[in-house]
């Protein structure tokens, strides 16, 4: 089935939207927009009446998560704690390990049965540093670990968008581009002395998408095509 991701153009670049269930990363460098990107994809689902969830694996305030994003047009205050509810996990959770982790998102996120979650970032797994029994995490169960956690969300039929801090030209040789069904990249470019925006669709399993950097704005209405 496919749910839109409720910005304008880009479910048309997709062929219609998103795969419900899948996992999509948004991946890019610091500040090309990507939880920008997943804020109005929430609270336009939000708005149209689906419940939603944002998890900060960031450790940062919900105070602080909500103010940034309370300029933008998309942004409504009704909806928070109402149909978008906004989650911060602390890091002593993470440094708990891979347990501790699966049992915040069942007992907290998942319990709130969302349709659509949106994970800020992905890479703060990388940090985990023991397992619930206690032994040191290796670099090589992440893998396992994240495809666990992806399978409990598809089980309960979600839409997770997570974004990745990964620099578009280092998606290829990154772990979480092969974990994931969908990569989209957000990028800035260099031309005549002027900065641009694109995001290119890397890959959509299952699904044709429409290849190509594709030029957007970052405004008050958030992301533009
Ligand atoms: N109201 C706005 N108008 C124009 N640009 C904005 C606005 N709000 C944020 N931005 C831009 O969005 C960028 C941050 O986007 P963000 O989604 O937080 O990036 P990322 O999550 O990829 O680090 C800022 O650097 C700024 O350029
Ligand atoms: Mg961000």
């Amino acid at each position: 089935m496919r749910s839109p991701s409720y910005i304008t153009k880009l479910d048309d670049l997709l062929y219609g939207g998103l795969i419900k269930p899948s996992s999509i990363l948004i991946a890019g460098s610091c500040g090309t927009g990507k939880t920008n990107l997943c804020m109005q994809s929430l609270f336009n689902a939000a708005r149209e009446g689906e419940k939603c969830a944002y998890v900060s694996l960031l450790s940062e305030s919900k105070d602080k998560i909500i103010r940034a994003m309370s300029s933008f047009s998309f942004y409504d205050e009704k909806l928070i704690d109402d149909r978008l509810k906004v989650f911060s996990i602390n890091s002593d959770v993470v440094a708990k390990g891979d347990f501790a982790i699966f049992e915040y998102i069942n007992e907290n996120i998942l319990k709130s049965k969302p349709s659509r979650v949106v994970i800020d970032t992905m890479n703060v797994l990388e940090d985990i540093e023991s397992t619930f029994d206690e032994r040191p995490f290796h670099k090589s169960e992440l893998r396992a670990f994240v495809q666990n956690l992806f399978q409990e969300f598809d089980d309960s039929d979600i839409l997770l968008l997570a974004t990745g801090e990964i620099p578009a030209e280092n998606i290829n040789s990154s772990i979480w581009s092969y974990i994931f069904d969908t990569v989209i990249v957000l990028d800035t470019m260099i031309y005549d002395d002027s900065s641009y925006r694109f995001l290119e669709i890397i890959k959509e399993r299952g699904s044709d998408f429409i290849a190509g950097k594709h030029k957007f704005t970052i405004t008050k209405d958030g992301i533009t095509f």
